[in-house]
């Protein structure tokens, strides 16, 4: 029986990883972050009551479930706390308590929200569209050994020397490569003194914490954020994040070690999103593309922008696939295609020279003159909406999903019909 599972994006992120994280709670024990920090928005929706959980994991709606936040998670803390508040304001309990963060998970500090604002006011045209969270400026200082960890406020003295060491760095590219403000030293050492205390509260040996629970048979989940094609390595370089956000990034992120994942759930939307630029073959920008914009509510969950959208990518899929190691996928948002006379799946790229290829290429200048191939499927035209049997499911959509199936190379474990965790189709339970 699956103990350990990972659930992660296989798109571009917002594929729905936070409803799917939330549900299977409710037979984990303990749900852990390895990767990203709070440029995620997992969107849960319990009894129509919307919370969006941005650093803290999707399993903190459960009472009795230990969050746990891992090494390769970059912690802003100024932001942990906000979002602390407003679960606790939403009558979430404990959540503090509740929550451990890994010593080597890097602290994310105003200096990384400064850079990340020059270096895109510098890339103009060619903007990555972060989030503008900070997030790539605090990776880079980690490969830089120059990064501040959160186990270093143990020691004052130790945190202020490489504080000053990363600041004067940082402040002379502001200053002198970016030509914006430089960031005040003092400021930032005392926002980060006044909630020391709280942060070392929740320090814990987070790998150790995972080892013990798996031997003990304890039920694990990964929470991946962001998407497989906004993996560092393997995502559409350089419109990507900074992190792995790919299952080794779960690993490795955490402190578990590659044997004790049993399964791994790819989260994919029956369509596709991006937010922010780079490549995207199946983009829709006609009205079927606004129709389903409109009618899936796609508008970043963090940064309100109103996210690009397309049709399902099974070229992009069958790398997730095997970049993943996908034991299934669950397929979510059925309902946002109800009212299409038809519908389209990418099964090739197409590209200058005539060629077709079956994987998509693994950096963003490939995709230059890249035309998708579809196969055209007719549209059910009825509400899938709610439904939670797939014997309800009209037959063009059940049809639709089989070809997806087919066309991925991986099964389809979950069916989702809506933002509720009853509004879903099990074929099968990954932890069963
Ligand atoms: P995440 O970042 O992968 O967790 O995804 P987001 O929360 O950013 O975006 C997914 C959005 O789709 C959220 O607003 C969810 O409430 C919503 N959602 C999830 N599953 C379904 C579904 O099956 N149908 C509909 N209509 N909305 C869904
Ligand atoms: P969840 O976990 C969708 C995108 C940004 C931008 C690129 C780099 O909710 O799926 P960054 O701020 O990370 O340096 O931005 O990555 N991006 C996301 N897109 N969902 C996310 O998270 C994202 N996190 C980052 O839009 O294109
Ligand atoms: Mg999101």
């Amino acid at each position: 029986m699956p103990n350990s599972v990972i659930v992660l994006g296989t798109q571009w992120g917002d594929e729905g990883k936070g409803k799917i994280a939330d549900l299977l709670t409710s037979k984990a024990d303990i749900v852990v972050r390895s990767q990203g920090g709070n440029n995620a928005g997992h969107t849960l929706v319990v009894d129509g009551k919307k919370v969006v959980v941005r650093l803290v994991p999707s399993g903190i709606l459960h009472p009795d479930c230990l969050c746990l936040i891992g090494s390769g998670v970059v912690v802003n803390p100024t932001a942990l706390f906000e979002e602390i508040s407003e679960l606790e304001a939403a009558g979430v309990k404990n959540a503090e308590q509740r929550l451990k963060i890994c010593g080597a998970a890097s602290l994310l500090l105003p200096v990384h929200l400064a850079i990340d604002h020059a270096s895109e006011k510098k890339r103009g045209k060619n903007a990555i569209g972060t989030t503008g969270r900070g997030i790539g400026p605090c990776y880079e200082d980690k490969v830089a050994r120059r990064g501040v960890r959160v186990g270093d406020l143990l020691d004052l003295n130790i945190f202020r020397s490489k504080l000053q060491e990363l600041m004067e760095f940082r402040n002379f590219q502001l200053k002198h490569y970016y030509g914006a403000e430089e960031v005040s030293f003092e400021s930032v050492y005392e926002e980060v003194l006044s909630v020391r205390e709280r942060l070392l509260s929740m320090l814990d040996d987070v790998s150790a914490l995972l080892a013990s629970a798996r031997g003990a048979g304890k039920k694990i989940l990964f929470e991946g954020a962001q998407g497989t094609f906004l993996d560092i390595d393997y995502g559409t370089y350089p419109f990507v994040t900074s992190s792995n956000t790919t299952a080794g990034g779960c690993v490795t992120g955490s402190g578990a070690g590659p044997l004790s994942i049993d399964y791994v759930l790819g989260i994919a939307k029956v369509y596709t999103t991006r937010v922010g630029g780079g490549p995207y073959p199946t983009e829709l920008t006609d009205a079927t593309g606004e129709e389903i914009r409109k009618v899936g509510s796609e508008f970043g969950a963090v940064t309100g922008r109103p996210r690009r959208t397309g049709w399902y990518d099974a070229v992009a899929m069958r790398r997730a696939a095997a970049l993943n190691s996908l034991s299934a996928l669950a397929l979510m948002k059925l309902d946002v295609l109800d009212g299409l006379d038809e519908v389209k799946i990418c099964t090739g790229y197409r590209h200058a020279d005539g060629t077709v290829t079956q994987l998509p290429p693994l950096a963003a200048v490939e995709y230059e003159g890249i035309e998708p191939v579809y196969e055209t499927m007719p549209g059910w035209k009825c509400s899938t909406f709610g439904i939670t049997k797939w014997e309800e499911l009209p037959e063009k959509a059940r049809r639709y999903i089989e070809r997806l199936e087919e066309l991925s190379t991986v099964k389809v474990a979950i069916v989702s019909t809506g933002p509720e965790r009853n509004q879903t189709i099990y074929r099968e339970d990954p932890f069963a």
